[in-house]
């Protein structure tokens, strides 16, 4: 028995051996984790607070959640091991296997960065991106032989961290949207084999140090929307291999150094925001590979150079808010293959090339100088194109131009004033508390001008969303989840823009306004996780002047889903209020992904200082004579020059013009023979000729009938010449002069009253309206109807 059992324990033993030996060989043929490396991951993942890899498994298995294949939507978790051959048959413990990258993006970690990161020797790549890990990077990691890191989207705070600095195997560096702050140390020179170094969306202040220059082989350089000072440096020049220089929003000095001609390999070229000094248009020429240019907002002057035109790679073109004057290069038909061209803001003049006009691709020309006449002869609502006040004031005086091209957007009211405003920008109709809030759901936004349907607000918007990989930006955001603020409706959506949103209260009675904008951050969370980290900034003008500087809804509110309303004191002289809104680069623009930035905005109240006067009765409100003449005989002067060219077509076969000489489009028609009687005394009636016509009729037989026309609008009865008179001064047999110098109604129209203002109340009648007064009533010396009232009602319209 005791030998028995000695054989089967001997037996026992031996089994277990082959079966120690066999794991062993396994062992080999499958190495693990070094086991001091597995260690430091534990007390890593503790740190992190990465909380779902199970050390049961080994790290470099494929297994226990460290390399996962299916994520949430924008996260990935990813660890690689290096396996090396065993040293030696027999030690199992040389067989081992090294982590080389680890990436943990997206995860929510809420840890700090774990010192032990650096007893991974072998990690060449390390991603901690989208999580809210705080604290600094610990200068145990100063060891470490990284070629790639990215902490971008994190809390991390501090200043530069020098740690960083000691690492001089790194190619890519990403500290983007932390809150580091501080100078850049000058070490950052030691980092010689840089490629990509993103610093934007920090608090970085200081000038930038010359040892940059040392960062021979950096091809990406993004220091957008920190707090520098100083001048741009020339010694940038010295990175000539730079592709892409991203400086928007960094409170950085102009001029932008000529020292830039030399980086002729640039793709990516974005500079924004700029203080300090003014300068003349960049030399750009020779970098043929530049793929998205945007100088906005630099204080350029002069011309824009014809090679921008022949930028061939070219896709996205920003020149906005500069002093750009000249013409639009005639090399810029190659923008045919640009995607978003915008000229926002400048005093660029000449006229608009027909290219533009008949873009089917974004392009934004507003707020410029161009040649009256050469734009759209309509306000062209949506689509692509926007033509938002490209006149400057030459068209101030033109009545026949349409309203939304000219300065300041004038009103085209027929006379009916607001005293009120309420817009749910980005949201549909509302009633809160007995006030109707307009919707606002046109979803586009890049560039465009919408006119709500009674034309009394509209707004333009510019901008697209860039880096956002998708092809179609949305301009409206509505947030998922009930707000608990009070009128959440007016909250659960909001209009974005990429670059520059203005609402324009149209039409608005004259006065002291109280402005309330409603505003609550839906896009960004109140949670622990990277989308709260985003950080929205823009700026509000009124009336052009700044009211709001690097506002922040959340900040301002106490958080995300909260709502914030900023009310101001504005005054309306000129029956438009202009609330505008622009993202000067600052803030992140990365969270909760790319391509997230800009003003967002969720409704706007504006409400009378004084009290508007009460709805009047309908009828019987007798108005002084010479008005009701002004808008009968407005109507009439049609009626008069339809006349007048029928009769000369079939009188004369070599008629010279066809059809109206005059443009009496009902909807932009904004003439009065007030502001015709203006325009006479000062001698520039032709103004009235429809510019579409161009230079191309006969100007003194237009000045002609327009001068007839005139006289047989004069409110005196006896001053008008009767149809005889009339034929034969169009037939050039009658002297006019006698008969102008008699004109009395423009003296004293033109100088007793604002002629805007008289536009704005008197002008506009429908086409059935001006029957009522015929033409022999008005050009004979027997019209004693005109001395009757016609009833008007308190905003001046006809009943
Ligand atoms: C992987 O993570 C998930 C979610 O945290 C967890 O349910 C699962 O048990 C983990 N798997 C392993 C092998 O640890
Ligand atoms: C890292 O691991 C993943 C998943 O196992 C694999 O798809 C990828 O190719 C590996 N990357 C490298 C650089 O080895
Ligand atoms: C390990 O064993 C293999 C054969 O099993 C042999 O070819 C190899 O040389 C051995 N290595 C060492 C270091 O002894
Ligand atoms: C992190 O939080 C975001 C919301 O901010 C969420 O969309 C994402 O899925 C979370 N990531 C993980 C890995 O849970
Ligand atoms: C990091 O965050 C934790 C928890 O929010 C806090 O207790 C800790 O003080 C923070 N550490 C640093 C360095 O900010
Ligand atoms: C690192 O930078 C290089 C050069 O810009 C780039 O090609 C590469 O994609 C970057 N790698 C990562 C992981 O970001
Ligand atoms: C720059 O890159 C080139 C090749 O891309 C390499 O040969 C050179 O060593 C790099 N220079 C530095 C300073 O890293
Ligand atoms: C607009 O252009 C005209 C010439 O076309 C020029 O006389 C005028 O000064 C310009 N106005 C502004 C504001 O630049
Ligand atoms: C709604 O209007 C009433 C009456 O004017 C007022 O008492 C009440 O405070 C208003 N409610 C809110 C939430 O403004
Ligand atoms: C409007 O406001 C301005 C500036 O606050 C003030 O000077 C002016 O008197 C106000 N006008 C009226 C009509 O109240
Ligand atoms: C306007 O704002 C001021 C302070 O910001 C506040 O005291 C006042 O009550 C507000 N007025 C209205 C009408 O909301
Ligand atoms: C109002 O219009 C007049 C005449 O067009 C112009 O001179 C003035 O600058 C305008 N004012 C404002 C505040 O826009």
């Amino acid at each position: 028995m005791k030998e028995n059992s000695f054989v089967l324990w001997a037996v026992f033993l031996a089994a277990a051996f082959l079966v120690a030996s066999m794991d062993c060989a396994t062992q080999n043929a499958l190495p693990k984790l070094h086991p001091s490396e597995k260690r430091a991951l534990k007390e890593i993942a503790r740190k992190l607070g990465k909380r779902d890899w199970d050390f049961s498994v080994d790290p470099c298995s494929g297994g226990g959640n460290f390399t996962v294949a299916s994520r949430p939507k924008g996260s990935e978790s990813q660890l690689n091991c290096t396996c090396s051959l065993p040293l030696s048959n027999h030690s199992s413990s040389s067989s081992s296997c090294h982590v080389t990258i680890l990436l943990l993006k997206g995860e929510n970690l809420t840890g700090v960065l774990p010192p032990e990161l650096s007893q991974l020797p072998y990690l060449e790549q390390l991603d901690l991106s989208r999580s809210v890990l705080n604290g600094t990077v610990p200068t145990e990691w100063s060891t470490m032989k990284l070629r790639i890191l990215s902490f971008m989207g994190n809390k991390l705070s501090g200043p530069f961290p020098m740690a960083l600095t000691k690492i001089t195997t790194l190619n890519n560096l990403s500290l983007e949207a932390n809150n580091f702050y501080g100078p850049i140390p000058s070490e950052i020179g030691n980092l010689v084999n840089l490629q990509q170094i993103h610093l934007s969306s920090n608090n970085f202040n200081g000038e930038l140090p010359a040892t940059l220059t040392k960062l021979t082989n950096l091809t990406e350089l993004r220091i957008s929307g920190n707090n520098f000072s100083g001048r741009i440096p020339d010694f940038l020049k010295k990175l000539t291999k730079l592709e892409k220089l991203q400086m928007q929003g960094c409170l950085m000095k102009g001029p932008i150094p000529s020292g830039i001609s030399q980086l002729t390999r640039l793709t990516d070229l974005r500079i924004s925001d700029l203080r300090g000094n003014a300068s003349t248009f960049p030399d750009l020429r020779g970098m043929e590979s530049m793929n998205k240019l945007i100088l906005r907002n630099c204080s350029i002057h002069g011309t824009i150079p014809p090679y921008i035109g022949e930028m061939k790679k070219l896709k996205q073109l920003d020149l906005s808010f500069n002093n750009l004057s000249g013409e639009i290069p005639s090399s810029s038909q190659n923008f045919a293959n640009v995607d978003f061209i915008f000229l926002i803001g400048n005093m660029l003049t000449g006229d608009i090339p027909s290219w533009v006009l008949t873009r089917s691709k974004i392009v934004d020309i507003s707020y410029n100088n161009f040649t009256v006449g050469s734009g759209p002869t309509q306000c062209s609502e949506g689509g692509s194109i926007n033509t938002v006040e490209i006149y400057a004031s030459q068209a101030d005086k033109m009545p026949n131009v349409p309203s939304c091209l000219k300065r300041n957007f004038p009103c085209t009211s027929n006379g009916k004033y607001r005293y009120a405003l309420n817009i749910n920008c980005g949201g549909t109709d509302i009633d809160i508390n007995g006030t109707k809030f307009e919707a606002d759901t046109d979803p586009k936004g890049a560039s465009m001008l919408y006119i709500n349907r009674d034309q009394n607000w509209a707004f333009s918007s510019s901008g697209n969303f860039m880096d956002n990989a998708v092809s179609a930006d949305t301009y409206i955001v509505t947030n998922k989840s009930k707000l608990t603020v009070p009128h959440s409706e007016l909250y659960m959506s909001a209009r974005l823009s990429a670059l520059s949103l203005t609402y324009y209260g149209l039409c608005m009675y004259p006065g002291n306004y109280t402005v309330r904008l409603h505003f609550a951050e839906i896009v960004f969370s109140g949670d622990n996780t990277y989308t709260s980290l985003g950080e929205r900034l823009f700026n509000v003008f009124i009336q052009g002047k700044l009211v709001l500087e690097e506002f922040n809804i959340a900040k301002s509110a106490g958080g995300p889903g909260k709502a914030v309303i900023k009310n101001f004191t504005t005054t309306v002289t000129n029956y438009t209020l202009e609330i505008r809104l622009y993202w000067a680069g600052r803030g992140t623009t990365a969270i909760p992904d790319r391509g997230v930035y800009g003003p967002l905005i969720s409704a706007i109240s504006v409400t009378p200082n004084f009290d508007p006067p009460p709805e009047e009765p309908t009828t019987g409100r007798r108005v002084p004579l010479l008005l009701i003449v002004g808008v009968s005989v407005s109507a009439f002067l049609v009626t008069l020059l339809a006349v007048i060219i029928c009769w000369r077509r079939s009188k004369r076969s070599k008629s010279m013009y066809k059809g109206d000489i005059i443009r009496w489009n009902n909807n932009s028609s904004q003439t009065t023979v007030i502001e015709a009687c203006v325009l006479q005394q000062r001698g520039t009636l032709l103004e009235l000729v429809d510019p579409s016509l161009g230079q191309e009729y006969p100007k003194e037989e237009a000045l002609l009938m327009l001068n007839v026309a005139l006289l047989c609008t004069n409110a005196s009865p006896t001053l008008r010449p009767n149809m005889s008179q009339v034929i034969s001064l169009l037939e050039g047999q009658a002297p006019l002069q006698p008969l102008l110098s008699k004109l009395s109604i423009s003296s004293t129209s033109a100088n007793s009253m604002d002629p805007m203002r008289v536009t704005r109340n008197f002008w506009q009648i429908s086409s059935n309206e001006s029957q009522s007064l015929s033409l022999n009533e008005l050009c004979t010396d027997s019209s004693e109807s005109l001395t009757e009232t016609i009833p008007l009602n308190h905003s001046g319209t006809y009943q």
